[in-house]
């Protein structure tokens, strides 16, 4: 979603949505992470013009910044622990999301050094992402636009 309503988020709604990231699993469960929920005007405003300037995100009534507080520890299989254990509990997120009738939209568009400042975050920790929260002004987004299941899935040996 990339327009929303000024209507807040309900109490209820923003906490279910949470749970749903303290519930997703982590590597180990390590849980080396923090969800950072902004609501205040001026804050939401500059987080916008930290992200390339995407304005719509502070007519968002919630943003919610998600953090890995440990992200120098890499895998086995090479990734980052925090890219990926955030990802899994941001998309909890984006999925109860919709079950609470809320739109969210990922943010990967944005100056880490700004978005670290203006959520008070350290710099021993990286922010991953930004996430407006709120219900959907002028639509639910239309049909998606997404690769055949034959161009991203082989089986065994099969070419692509
Ligand atoms: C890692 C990641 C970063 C993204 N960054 C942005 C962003 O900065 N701004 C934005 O408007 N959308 C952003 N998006 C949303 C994608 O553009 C969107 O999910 C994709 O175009 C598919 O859109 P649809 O699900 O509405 O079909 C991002 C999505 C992902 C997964």
């Amino acid at each position: 979603m990339r327009q929303y309503r000024s209507d807040a988020v309900p109490e209820e709604s923003l906490l279910r949505v949470l749970e749903a990231a303290r519930l997703a699993p982590s590597s180990s469960n390590r849980q080396e992470w923090r969800f950072i929920v902004v609501r205040d005007e001026a804050r939401k405003k500059r987080l916008a013009q930290a992200a390339n300037n995407q304005t719509w995100i502070a007519s968002a009534p919630v943003v919610i910044g998600a953090v890995g507080t440990d992200p120098t520890s890499i895998m086995t299989c090479g990734h980052p622990h925090y890219a990926v254990d955030l990802a899994i509990a941001v998309d909890h997120m984006t999925l109860a999301a919709v079950q609470e009738g809320l739109g969210t939209c990922w943010i990967g568009a944005f100056s880490q050094e700004r978005v670290r400042e203006i959520l008070g975050v350290d710099s021993s920790c990286v922010v991953l992402t930004i996430l407006p929260l709120g219900y959907a002004a002028g639509g639910s987004g239309g049909a998606k636009s997404r690769k055949r299941l034959e161009q991203i899935v082989r089986y065994e040996t099969d070419s692509l």
